[in-house]
């Protein structure tokens, strides 16, 4: 059923696709994205009005589905019928993957001009620059390493912000006895991914991560420390509501906005949904590190990568990738969507408490070697390995594995993708 659904959606979104290509035609962009939430919306035009202000046309080909796996999966569909979308957002390794089959345009000039080597990060250019190229333009930085919990449910339950793995399943005790769910998730794959993005930072420790999902050594993925990963998911799954299948994240999110959850662990795209119903932090909701993880940050870019329309990048292209990178636009959107910029020289003044605090911990982890590449949202390695981890983290969750038949079928998993 959840399939149909899908490819019903992806066969809606390429009809309408025919449609538009002859509105984006000359003097405008048609732009693929998965920004479709209320939080993503708002973000999302922040960029129109932009474009629209240079007298830039937008058409919009936005294609639901969080992680934006059915993006992905238009997006090839559009390429191989020889019709590929002007800007399309991309993340970590499918980048470089679409830039090798030499798909996307060179944005070298644009870059020289703008001096982008030396403001963006090395973390992204490490995927936006591919053999000395410049083929996207970095839109922010997101990480997935972040709980969101509803503050007057904490407060009222005497809870304070878990240190701890052993705080926070104390908590989800205790909000279990009053009556709340314990933890707003929703059962989608690249949902479970990025909880165990978290979990898993929490019992291998950095150098763990790093061997197991970036290095993917053996060793580390069949540790004793990633059966423990696996135990703690099965103690958060016992903290979810019985409808939590299939659930959209930020249905999810709004669980935790409206009192009905505790906490969700969500990456900081959540934050857009708090601020999108009017939530402040510190007084409305709470935003943490996942217990454990406070020193490191697992991060994801989101970034618009122009594709080649058989010739230089065009003038709108060019527009826009400079709109992107722009100072002004870097605070202004990420301000809205919940990340940080992907810029180093961008003032925190308009951030909120949340906000300051990702771009503090950003720097901070950059400089001591504590940030890395989230699996979850292709920053660890490429989409066959990060499917196959999804494939086993998520059958773990819904109980078809103990946790030690989990680990065997990761490792297992993870030499057959390679
Ligand atoms: C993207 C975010 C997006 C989230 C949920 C992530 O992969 O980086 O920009 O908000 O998915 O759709």
């Amino acid at each position: 059923m959840r399939l149909l659904l899908k490819t019903t959606a992806i066969a809606l979104a390429l009809t309408a696709a025919a449609g538009s290509v002859k509105a984006a035609g000359h003097g405008g962009v048609e732009v693929l994205h998965w920004w479709t939430s209320g939080g993503e919306a708002a973000a999302l035009n922040v960029l129109k009005d932009d474009l629209e202000g240079q007298g830039i046309g937008w058409t919009d080909m936005p294609v639901a589905g969080g992680g934006g796996e059915q993006a992905m999966t238009v997006l090839r569909a559009r390429v191989t019928a020889g019709n590929a979308p002007t800007a399309v957002q991309g993340l970590g390794f499918d980048i470089i993957d679409w830039a090798k089959q030499g798909a996307l345009a060179n944005l070298n000039d644009v870059a020289a001009a703008e001096g982008w080597d030396a403001v963006v990060p090395a973390a992204l250019q490490h995927f936006a620059k591919v053999d000395g190229v410049w083929v996207s333009a970095p839109v922010n930085v997101h990480s997935t390493n972040w709980v969101w919990a509803n503050k007057s449910v904490l407060d009222a339950n005497g809870i304070s912000v878990p240190e701890t793995w052993e705080d926070f399943a104390a908590a989800m005790e205790t909000l279990a006895a009053a009556g709340v769910t314990p933890i707003a998730h929703g059962g989608q794959a690249w949902q479970e991914a990025t909880v165990f993005d978290a979990v898993a930072m929490s019992t291998l420790g950095p150098d763990g991560y790093k061997a197991a999902f970036i290095d993917l050594d053996p060793e580390a993925l069949g540790s004793d420390a990633m059966k423990e990963a696996f135990d703690r998911m099965a103690v958060i799954r016992a903290n979810v509501d019985e409808n939590f299948s299939g659930r959209d994240w930020n249905l999810a999110t709004a669980m935790v906005i409206n009192g009905e959850a505790g906490f969700q662990m969500m990456g900081d795209w959540a934050k857009g949904e708090f601020l999108n119903a009017g939530q402040v932090p510190g007084e409305d909701f709470l935003c943490f590190r996942f217990p454990g993880t406070q020193s490191q940050v697992t991060f994801n870019a989101d970034q618009f990568m122009m594709f080649d329309q058989g010739g230089s990048v065009s003038t709108e292209q060019a527009a826009l990738a400079s709109a992107i990178l722009s100072p002004s636009f870097q605070s202004a959107f990420n301000v809205v969507k919940g990340s940080v910029p992907a810029r180093t020289d961008v003032s925190d003044a308009d951030f909120d408490a949340c906000g300051k605090q990702g771009i503090a911990d950003l720097a901070a982890a950059a400089s001591s070697g504590n940030l890395f590449g989230s699996m979850a949202h292709g920053h660890a390695n490429e989409a066959a390995v990060k499917n196959a981890m999804y494939d086993v983290i998520t059958a773990h969750f819904n109980g078809e594995f103990d946790s030690e038949t989990a680990v065997e079928e990761l490792v297992t998993a993870v030499e057959i993708a390679q």
